[in-house]
């Protein structure tokens, strides 16, 4: 059976005969193989997520005893024709390996279980399983590949790590990506494979499951292994895609040490962003500028950034996901900012602050501003180990209620707005208050709702706080002084052991230190 994960991606000769000018001759062959220096082979110590990554496989090893998990790193994926959008790993592979923006394309970890012999037989071991890295260490001068292939060769993307320099790094044992086609060999119903991370992996792990079920003795009832001939039993799969989103939820000293990072870059990309305001007021797609000032500095302290950059003037901060961005950041407006850095390690931080584009708020700019931000301070105010996540927004929602009662906006009153069958005042602010933050912006997202929106908090989890008021432009409910106006603020939260700490208090956020901030008074 074809191999598609070990096969290199097709070089463009193959794609582009039309313009390829690699020389073909046999002398240019042997040529270009020959007079290259030896490759320095001091080995790394292991990155410091080493440890942190192996706890992590630890812990998910000892969730699925006895089955073998595959969670792939992922293809690169195609922008268009011959060009790839930059390429980014699953989260749940950088999670369990520690690998991040330097990861391969294609890279496998694949953890394999140990079994035991006991009485009646070969039983799941109770030391879990085995750790390997499969992917496609760097090229000999002995092929063609690393001059000729443009889609991965050296000459064309730069080296790839050698197999005895990932596992030193990462402190994982390590094989060619070739050898995985041994594990597909023996692949059956007790594998379970991230399915989203690699479609066509997983469409081979599919066939294979097919191939290797036993098939029932004829006559007999059909179910195998959980899953009948002839069919894919794909349960045991979202399991698995489950159970490392939940190990997401908490995070260890390392994890929170990137937020930390993160968060720390991003302050600077809001600070130049500052700066810049006299060339993006002057412009007329001064969005744009804000876009591209905040994604320089993402690029120069991290690998990208964690989401598209919302820079959103004037009404169109009320439209929640504005990326457009290309509209003029017009003096006497406000200006709301949804930006996060995305380091190496592909942790992001994920911050919103709503900004007077001349520097001063209005009144009523004012009035709505203070109103988030009493939200905002009333749902911090909660956090602490022990409460439920959903808490978090009832608190937010309770001021949000009040105020916009108080400003005449609601047909009844905030008590009864609240009632969960009125909820007027959400018209203002469709979205939730808080999502997990970490590898991904809306981290652990395939957990379960019992443990995410009604779990219980613990220490170590990190969430954002993040209520905002939006009034559309065309919204009869309000004075027109207030329409067009939309604010958000939004920190990254961490809760500590007697309660919670705001990872993003170093970024201005009340209405007189964004002033200040703005006036170059603020740090
Ligand atoms: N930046 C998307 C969000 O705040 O969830
Ligand atoms: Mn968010
Ligand atoms: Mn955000």
């Amino acid at each position: 059976m074809a191999d598609s994960s070990s096969t290199p991606p097709a070089a463009p000769a193959d794609v582009n005969s039309n313009r390829s000018t690699t020389p073909v001759s046999t002398s240019f062959r042997d040529y270009i193989a020959t007079q290259w220096a030896d490759r320095d082979e001091t080995l790394p110590a292991p990155r410091e997520a080493a440890a942190f990554a192996a706890a992590r496989r630890q812990r998910i090893s000892a969730m699925h005893p006895g089955e073998r998990l595959i969670v792939p790193a992922g293809p690169a994926r195609v922008r268009s024709n011959d060009t790839d959008y930059a390429y980014r790993a699953h989260s749940a592979f950088s999670h369990l390996t520690g690998w991040g923006a330097d990861a391969v394309p294609d890279s496998v970890l694949v953890l394999e279980p140990r079994f035991e012999q006991r009485e009646g037989g070969m039983e799941p071991a109770a030391a879990g399983h085995d750790a390997t890295l499969y992917f496609r260490p760097t090229a000999g001068r002995d092929s063609d590949e690393f001059y000729a292939n443009a889609a991965i060769g050296e000459f064309w993307l730069g080296p790839r790590p050698s197999l005895a320099h990932v596992a030193a790094d990462l402190a994982l044992a390590t094989m060619p990506l070739s050898a995985l086609e041994d594990v597909l060999e023996s692949t059956d119903a007790t594998t379970r494979i991230v399915r989203e991370a690699d479609r066509d992996l997983t469409d081979q792990v599919d066939g294979r499951r097919l191939l290797n079920a036993e098939l029932p003795e004829p006559g007999a009832e059909g179910a195998i292994h959980g899953g009948s001939a002839g069919t894919i039993d794909t349960d045991g799969d979202a399991v698995l895609l489950r159970d490392l989103s939940e190990l997401r939820l908490v995070k260890d000293a390392w994890e929170i040490g990137q937020l930390r990072a993160a968060i720390a870059a991003t302050k600077q990309g809001f600070d130049d962003v500052i700066a810049d305001r006299p060339a993006i007021t002057a412009h007329p797609r001064g969005e744009r500028l804000v876009e591209g000032t905040f994604n320089r500095r993402a690029r120069a302290e991290g690998n990208q950034v964690g989401y598209d950059t919302i820079a959103a003037s004037g009404p169109h901060a009320c439209v929640l996901h504005w990326t457009t961005n290309d509209g003029p950041v017009v003096p006497g407006e406000l200006i709301l900012i949804d930006a996060g850095v995305e380091l190496d390690s592909l942790y992001t931080a994920d911050i919103t602050r709503t900004l007077p584009v001349d520097g001063s708020f209005t009144e009523v700019q004012r009035r709505v501003y203070e109103a988030v931000l009493q939200a905002a301070d009333a749902a911090f105010a909660i956090v602490r180990p022990g409460i439920r996540f959903r808490e978090i927004h009832a608190a937010a929602m309770a001021v949000i209620a009040q105020r916009t009662a108080e400003w005449g906006f609601l047909p009844v009153s905030a008590a009864e707005s609240l009632d969960p069958d009125v909820q007027y005042h959400r018209r203002y602010m469709v979205h939730g208050t808080s999502h997990h933050l970490g590898l991904d912006v809306h981290d652990c997202a395939q957990a379960r709702r019992e443990l995410y929106l009604d779990g219980i908090l613990e220490p170590g989890m990190v969430f954002t706080i993040e209520p905002g008021l939006y009034f559309q432009p065309d919204d009869l409910t309000v004075p027109p002084e207030y329409r067009g106006i939309g604010v958000r603020i939004e920190d990254n939260v961490l809760v500590t052991e007697s309660g919670a700490e705001n990872l993003s208090i170093g970024i201005p956020r009340t209405a007189d230190d964004v002033e200040a901030w703005l006036s170059g008074a603020a740090a």
